[in-house]
């Protein structure tokens, strides 16, 4: 047995035990046990995350933080979180639990918890361990889609975040099983925290969020636009609404899921949800436009993974579509359409955090990879 399953017990005998439970006191002491090593990592990005805040509010006197710093401390927060959660030790198949690592230690931006995490904190909230679980399964289903994309029934890709994809590396079989595993590990990740707070009103905000996910990844969001995608390579009457509708499902989805589990994880309701979820629509968009530029345009030493995938798999793009100078302006148009709506649901109360948020999709439109 697991540390999880005694302190799952422990919590819940706890909670039966009282009548009206103090959530909080319970939900830290369940947790302290098995976050172990989140422990330590959220401590220092949760330093250096407030200190970028400050530094934003005050440029002219404070030392200079640069985002990418923040999101280099992030990661290591997010490893830490990933490590504890999915603890797994079967010695027959330890081989296969290394390509799981593989696929989710590697380095990959980490843009869909990051996002959550920024959403949730604009939105004032401040517990960061209590999002990791849905963090981790956001990003366990993000890579597990990247997994079979790359299989050669897919997009046959051999580099992915600068490595040998997962098959190119342990064969294609090993590869579909991690992509299984990584899935229905988000599932159980997801379950377990579900089973922590089920007695507590926050179980109910974990659940939906949950929900949310499971949706967008599924039929609703991501895997209809991978199934759209792969029915419609190298059709060439593929029209610009058809694209939109494709990047919307494959790619928006999951970035708009992150940010509305990050705004109800805060507990936020009625309008400022509803902006936020635009700014996701905004946000999604532009992130698949901006994938498909730096295909065009950057080289697969600095994205890591393939310039060639598109045209060799004839994939219809909407840089093929419009051309670069459009998308471009698109991109643009995109930009500021985020930024207004973010002015839009900031006030006094949550000034710094909305410049966090802003350099945030300041970073999504002009990154390099
Ligand atoms: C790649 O996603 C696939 C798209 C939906 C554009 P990312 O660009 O977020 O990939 P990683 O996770 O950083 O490798
Ligand atoms: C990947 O789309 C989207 C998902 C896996 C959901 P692409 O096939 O365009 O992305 P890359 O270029 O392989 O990362
Ligand atoms: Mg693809
Ligand atoms: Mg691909």
């Amino acid at each position: 047995m697991n540390n999880k399953v005694i302190d799952f017990k422990k919590s819940k005998e706890k909670l039966m035990n009282k009548k009206f439970p103090n959530v909080s006191t319970l939900v830290t002491e369940g947790r302290q046990a098995y976050y172990l090593e989140s422990n330590k990592a959220l401590d220092k990005f949760q330093s250096i995350f407030y200190d970028y805040q400050e530094y934003l509010l005050d440029k002219e006197n404070k030392k200079e933080i640069k985002l990418e710093e923040v999101m280099f401390h992030f990661n290591i927060f997010f490893d830490a979180v990933y490590k504890d959660l999915t603890k797994f030790d079967d010695k027959r198949v330890s081989k296969f639990k290394e390509a799981l690592d593989y696929a989710m230690l590697s380095s990959g931006k980490r843009m869909r918890p990051f996002l959550m995490l920024v959403t949730y904190n604009f939105c004032k909230g401040e517990d960061f361990l209590l999002l990791s679980p849905l963090m981790v399964a956001m990003e366990l289903i993000h890579t597990f889609s990247l997994v079979h994309d790359d299989l050669p029934c897919m997009d046959n890709d051999e580099l992915r975040r600068g490595k040998p994809t997962v098959w190119k590396k342990y064969g294609e079989d090993i590869a579909v099983l991690v992509g299984d595993a990584l899935f229905m590990q988000a599932s159980s990740v997801l379950m377990d925290i579900i089973f922590e707070l089920m007695y507590t009103e926050l179980g109910s905000y974990m659940v939906s969020s949950a929900v949310v996910l499971m949706r967008m990844a599924g039929l609703e969001g991501m895997i209809s636009g991978q199934v759209f995608d792969v029915m419609n390579t190298g059709n060439t009457k593929l029209t610009l609404d058809d694209i939109c509708y494709m990047y919307d499902k494959k790619t928006t989805a999951l970035l708009v899921a992150s940010m509305l589990i990050g705004a109800n994880m805060a507990m936020m309701h009625g309008e400022t949800l509803k902006y936020i979820e635009q700014i996701g629509l905004c946000l999604g968009e532009a992130y698949q436009i901006k994938d498909d530029l730096l295909e065009v345009e950057s080289t697969t030493e600095k994205i890591g993974k393939s310039v060639d995938s598109d045209k060799n798999n004839n994939k219809v793009t909407y840089v093929e579509k419009v051309g670069i100078k459009e998308s471009k302006e698109r991109l643009e148009y995109l930009y500021s359409k985020s930024l207004s709506m973010i002015d839009k649901i900031t006030s006094d109360k949550n000034k710094k955090e909305s410049l966090v948020f802003k350099e945030l999709v300041n970073y999504l439109m002009s990154r390099e990879k």
